[in-house]
């Protein structure tokens, strides 16, 4: 027996009663009762999952494999036919006869091998190849070969077609899908490799799970809107993992000898090699994780694998991201401010409050956003004119650009479409777009109708070649009426709140209330606080559960079904793309691909069924997206967009943000690790929805969220509808603990900045785990409670409440490293591998500079512009061998392609430090200071370029061994980095 409530219980949704007859009024229907779509409307079949099918048959044990033969050698290596070694087992779709299997050196660290059907035609090229205007393949460089690979790929027909691929340098079996076979059908494709005992890996999102990847996981991907549930499918798909082995080397004969991360000693000497997999495929995927192997399967497309060689995490990142899905865009230097949102700021003057409050408390704030709140009816591109009227936004915005902030609005995926029968319901966007035909279809050619906030709606087909200019055509329009400086992109899984094409005839109903409802409606109010919140607010924890006890008893509803589970048989040669025979553990209710979202029938202009290209859907938007906000300045401005659906190559257009998490401890504490697998995704600038989103947040864990977030790329504060404010001037302590944390994150600007850069131009990562850093330390593996900003930063956060101290390690502080503590400036004094205990009371958040760094710093101010014009500083943080080195990268800030650029080396040696700049930007501000730690000797004099610092500038402390040079700016009156400079002492 499952009721319907309770399915729904675990997110925000709170589906109303089926039939409900309840009316709503929306902001822009005064008089007329809203229709309300019924709750039964998104209630799709129940399926079990197949992980969970005590019926489900075993593929590897019921399908007969492949036999290869024809097997035809080139110099970039091979190809063969695959014919099925016997019967048919059709278990989950229908068996493909004839595979053609191509193994392609592609680059001395690149590996691809392809399996596909022979034979595939226009009418089914969808099921099995992905566009590559879609998706690109990585290319074969005209130098690959065979011999120069860091791979070796092997095969055998014993007992069937199986594969391996192999590290040369070191023998070691990456790939082997030995004593499995491969079951290869039109909805189903299954190829199991085997994985070394305690093996560690990385990504396979989207999920909201640990770093390392449990052993014993099912990781089911494909997009889907449902908050953000621990395990499950969510918002993005991103098919790569990363594998790190560990070894200790044989001192006789320099073997590699693998060592367990369990067993390992963080005093002892190991070396580690990483490599990266990526399937390019988009349909619906399930990896299944289990002791020593990990087990693909797909509801379709092809295999196509590519393997990357690393050797290190950092060289798997970069070429899994400049061979095959791009580079992360280049981000304004703004964007690196703080951002304010949330679901309910109700007009422009709630805005102007908001940000005098930044203001008043001298918070810094950067961007505003308005969510859904300011739009007409919940169309886009379409401002409400009572409430968010464009003249008053006007003058609002030309205020606020004024002093140096900017503006984010929400765009939505989903289109409204006008009721026919209400001549006032003008829609023109709709018309535009129906005009140029732009719009999803039903497979029998009619529109695809859904349902999203505004009611019933339409989507944009991504296929369709006018689709991007229409988008794009739209924005411009709006852009002239609302200067804004971004767009947030929602809903783009992509999300639908019913079954099918559910507003099909039912136009008339339009604009109609969501089929749930909305956060603070009666029956929907928010009760819900972080875990502590009854130690800490005792009395308003207990009347919020008295009232959420009395809405839970009159809501209950009282009528549960019975459940008739569907199980689909396959029927050879015909697909069944509504309820494919082998059952994903979707998250959506029933499994159904087709609850909460566009279904899977939903057909494309190029007749390509969502089922092919699902996942697909946020990512082409956030493309469009992209070109759109080109033109919208001229290609003048970098576009700054951040995305909820994402696919693997999103990152060369938009960031990510953590959508729908939870004001709770334990949803701040996977923002951690879903930060760092999209740095593996090649979306680096992610942040989560900050003092959390769904539910009410309180004093406490907004402080330390608010703390945390001040490192991660992406700094913005949402909150969910109704929910009390948490803006982080609404406690006194937060507004204390925020300004400590973005002293800190205003001061490192540009060093985020450039770390900006180096993602953008290299391909490496941002926020960094431990064990990336630190590829030879075994006991870091699986570290997730801490990470770094780049090389140099580390961060140990409070993840827990009521605690006033946080465990964290120094890594390699066994073997030569040092930590300096950044607010006392002195070395830590930490053992190798041991858990240190380090003082965290409420509103202080350890951080830690890396010995060996230098970090060129600016005066934190309230916005990035005023702090960009600050005179810079250099901390320089001495390595135990007494050098240390950094860079610096700058330019406008803002051009797309920027005329002008400087970047900054920095090294330091013993008792000197040296700056060399080359480029043609000119950074006006001198250099004020420079503070050196790890100085063990008081200098005699400081000269800069041979002129003496006057002493009366200089400090130094024998006890904490900080040197800090002062009175710089006479010397540097041209400019900072103007001329090449060494400072000595
Ligand atoms: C869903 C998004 O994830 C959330 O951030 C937003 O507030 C709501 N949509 C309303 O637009």
């Amino acid at each position: 027996m499952v009721k319907l409530t309770d399915l729904l219980a675990s997110t925000w949704l709170i589906p109303l009663a089926s039939g409900a007859s309840q009316s709503f009024l929306t902001s822009t229907t005064t008089s007329q009762p809203q229709f309300t779509i019924p709750a039964s409307a998104d209630v799709g079949a129940q399926l079990i999952a197949n992980i969970d099918d005590p019926q489900a048959v075993n593929a590897q044990s019921a399908c007969p494999g492949y036999k290869a033969s024809n097997v035809q050698h080139s110099p970039r290596g091979f190809s063969a036919s695959l014919q099925l070694a016997g019967k048919p087992c059709n278990v989950y779709g229908t068996d493909i006869d004839s595979l053609a299997l191509s193994v392609e050196y592609q680059d001395s660290n690149r590996l691809n091998i392809q399996i596909l059907p022979t034979y595939v035609d226009a009418s089914n090229a969808s099921w099995y190849l992905l566009s590559e205007t879609l998706v690109p393949r990585p290319k074969a460089s005209s130098n690959a070969s065979v011999s120069q690979s860091d791979f070796l790929v092997s095969w055998s027909n014993e007992p069937s077609f199986n594969f391996k691929v192999v590290r040369k340098a070191t023998g070691d079996v990456l790939f082997d899908t030995e004593g499995t076979v491969l079951v290869y059908e039109d909805q189903f494709i299954e190829f199991v490799t085997a994985l070394p005992d305690e093996y560690n890996l990385y990504g396979l999102g989207e999920h909201i799970t640990q770093l390392r990847l449990h052993r014993n996981s099912n990781l089911t991907i494909y997009a889907s809107d449902d908050g953000t549930p621990l395990d499950s499918n969510i918002y993005g798909q991103h098919p790569f993992y990363l594998d790190t082995r560990y070894y200790k080397v044989d001192a006789q004969n320099g073997t590699h000898i693998p060592v367990k991360s369990s067993e390992a000693d963080a005093s002892q000497e190991y070396v580690s090699s990483s490599h990266g997999v990526f399937l390019r495929n988009a349909h619906g995927l399930e990896i299944l994780l289990r002791p020593q192997k990990l087990i693909w399967r797909t509801l379709g497309g092809g295999i196509d694998l590519t393997f990357y060689s690393g050797p290190t995490q950092a060289d798997v990142t970069r070429q899994y991201l400049t061979s095959t899905v791009g580079l992360p865009a280049m981000q304004q230097y703004s964007t690196l401010g703080f951002h304010q949102c949330r679901w309910g700021y109700n007009n422009w003057s709630e805005l102007a409050d908001v940000v005098a409050n930044f203001e008043k408390f001298e918070i810094p704030l950067e961007y505003i956003w308005t969510d859904i709140d300011y739009m007409l009816g919940y169309r886009n591109f379409e401002n409400d004119p009572n409430r968010f009227s464009y003249s008053e936004g006007e003058e609002f915005l030309n205020d606020l650009h004024d002093s140096g902030r900017y503006y984010v609005p929400i765009v939505d995926s989903a289109l409204y479409i006008p009721n026919p029968e209400n001549a006032s319901d003008a829609y023109p966007t709709y018309d535009r777009g129906a005009a140029d035909d732009v719009f999803l279809k039903n497979p029998d050619g009619s529109l695809y109708i859904g349902a999203v906030w505004p009611g019933y709606t339409v989507f944009p087909d991504w296929h369709h070649p006018k689709a991007v200019d229409y988008w794009t055509n739209e924005l411009v329009i709006w852009s002239k009426k609302v200067a804004f400086d971004g767009v947030w992109y929602d809903m783009s899984e992509v999300s639908s709140f019913c079954v099918g094409s559910c507003g099909s005839g039912n136009l008339t109903l339009n604009p109609a209330h969501p089929p749930f409802l909305l956060p603070g409606e009666p029956g929907d109010i928010i009760y819900d606080y972080p875990e502590a919140f009854n130690i800490t607010n005792a009395t308003e924890a207990a009347s919020a559960s008295a009232g959420a006890a009395s809405q839970a008893a009159a809501t209950a509803t009282t009528t549960s079904t019975s459940v008739s589970y569907l199980r689909t048989t396959p029927t050879p040669g015909v697909r069944n793309v509504e309820h494919p025979p082998y059952v994903i553990n979707h998250d959506q209710e029933g499994h159904d691909l087709s609850v909460h979202a566009v279904s899977p029938n939903a057909t494309h202009v190029d007749g390509v069924e969502d089922y092919d290209v699902h996942s697909t859907f946020g990512h082409q938007g956030l493309n469009a997206t992209y070109q759109a906000l080109l033109e919208v300045w001229s290609h003048q401005r970098r576009p700054f967009i951040i995305g909820r659906s994402t696919f693997a190559g999103s990152g060369k257009w938009a960031g990510h943000w953590g959508g729908d998490n939870y004001s709770k401890w334990w949803s701040m504490y996977y923002s951690i690790s879903q930060a760092l697998s999209f740095q593996l995704f090649g979306i680096p600038m992610f942040g989560a929805d900050t003092c959390g989103f769904t539910g009410n947040s309180d004093e406490e864990l907004c402080n330390r969220w608010m703390q945390l977030s001040a490192f991660f790329p992406f700094y913005r504060n949402h909150n969910e509808l109704s929910t009390i404010p948490q803006e982080p001037y609404r406690w006194a302590s937060v507004i204390e603990a925020s300004k400590t944390a973005m002293r800190i994150r205003y001061a490192i600007l540009p060093y985020f900045y450039t770390l900006l850069d180096l993602a953008h131009t290299t391909g490496s990562t941002v926020m960094r785990a431990l064990a990336w850093e630190f590829p030879n330390d075994p006991t870091l593996a699986s570290v997730e409670t801490q990470f770094l900003l780049g090389p140099s930063i580390m961060v140990i956060p409070v993840l827990e409440p009521q605690a006033d101290t946080v465990k964290g390690v120094f890594p390699g502080v066994g073997h030569g490293e040092v930590w300096y503590d950044w607010y006392t400036q002195t070395a830590v004094d930490a053992k190798p591998g041991v858990n240190t205990t380090i003082p965290a009371p409420l509103g202080h958040i350890p951080v830690y500079v890396r010995g060996g760094s230098v970090l060129p710093m600016q005066e934190p101010a309230l916005t990035t512009r005023e702090t960009r014009q600050t005179p810079w500083a250099l901390l320089t943080a001495l390595g135990s061998n007494g050098t240390a080195s950094g860079q610096l990268y700058l330019d406008d800030g803002e051009s797309v392609y920027p005329n002008a650029t400087l970047h900054v080396n920095f090294t330091a040696s013993q008792s000197s430090l040296r700056s060399s700049a080359r480029g043609t930007w000119h950074e006006r501000n001198p250099l004020a200071n420079v503070t050196v730690l790890g100085v063990s000797k008081e200098p005699s004099a400081v000269t800069l370029n041979g002129q003496r610092v006057s002493p009366g500038s200089i400090g130094y402390n024998s006890t904490s061994q900080v040197l800090f040079v002062g009175g710089l700016q006479n010397l540097t009156a041209g400019g900072a980095w103007a001329k090449n400079w060494v400072l000595e002492w």
